[in-house]
């Protein structure tokens, strides 16, 4: 008999040995996608593309490519429509809905807050941790290529990349 974990005769023969046997659901490694040409994605600096049925935006901007799932992980929002701008040093796409800020480099969701024991005190930023799941993007000879995030931890943006929301209408 042959199976993950198969004992016999006092030898273990274990199919996972560096422990790294995770739940296929939530560790599927993903292959990479082609998604453009080097050059149209540096003029155009933001295309959409499905990934494995996961709809997400890649971004060129200041000679580095992002790839992160296109809804917003607030609501929703279509991230392809929103500016890209600068907040305490990191650049983050602005969602076109109601503004969440988001950093382009890690998918953190960032946002202002005060000492409510000083409010004249300047407004700090601050981070709720990483909300919109980032993918990898690759270029070779030319050409662009995204591989899914396969990190196992649960991020609020897939929620609006799985089941009904997975695919954004054209019309927004
Ligand atoms: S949906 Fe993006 S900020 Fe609300």
């Amino acid at each position: 008999m042959v199976g993950w974990h198969h004992q016999n005769d006092g030898h273990e023969f274990d199919m996972d040995p560096d422990g790294s046997e995770q739940d296929p659901e939530t560790k599927e490694q993903y292959a990479s996608v082609y998604v453009g040409r080097e050059e149209d994605i540096k003029r155009s600096e933001r295309i959409t593309a499905v990934v494995h049925d996961r709809e997400v935006v890649i971004f060129y901007h200041k000679g580095e490519f992002h790839a992160m799932d296109i809804r917003c992980y607030h609501s929703g929002g279509p991230l392809h429509l929103g500016e890209i701008e600068e907040f305490d040093g990191r650049a983050c796409i602005v969602c076109p809905w109601h503004k969440y800020k988001i950093t382009l480099e890690t998918g953190e969701g960032l946002y202002q807050s005060i000492d409510p024991k000083d409010p004249s005190a300047k407004p700090m930023w601050c981070s709720k941790g990483i909300k919109q799941r980032i993918h990898t993007v690759t270029v070779d000879n030319g050409n662009i290529y995204v591989t899914l995030s396969n990190e196992p931890f649960k991020c609020d943006s897939d929620y609006y990349a799985t089941g009904i929301f997975k695919v954004i209408p054209s019309s927004f």
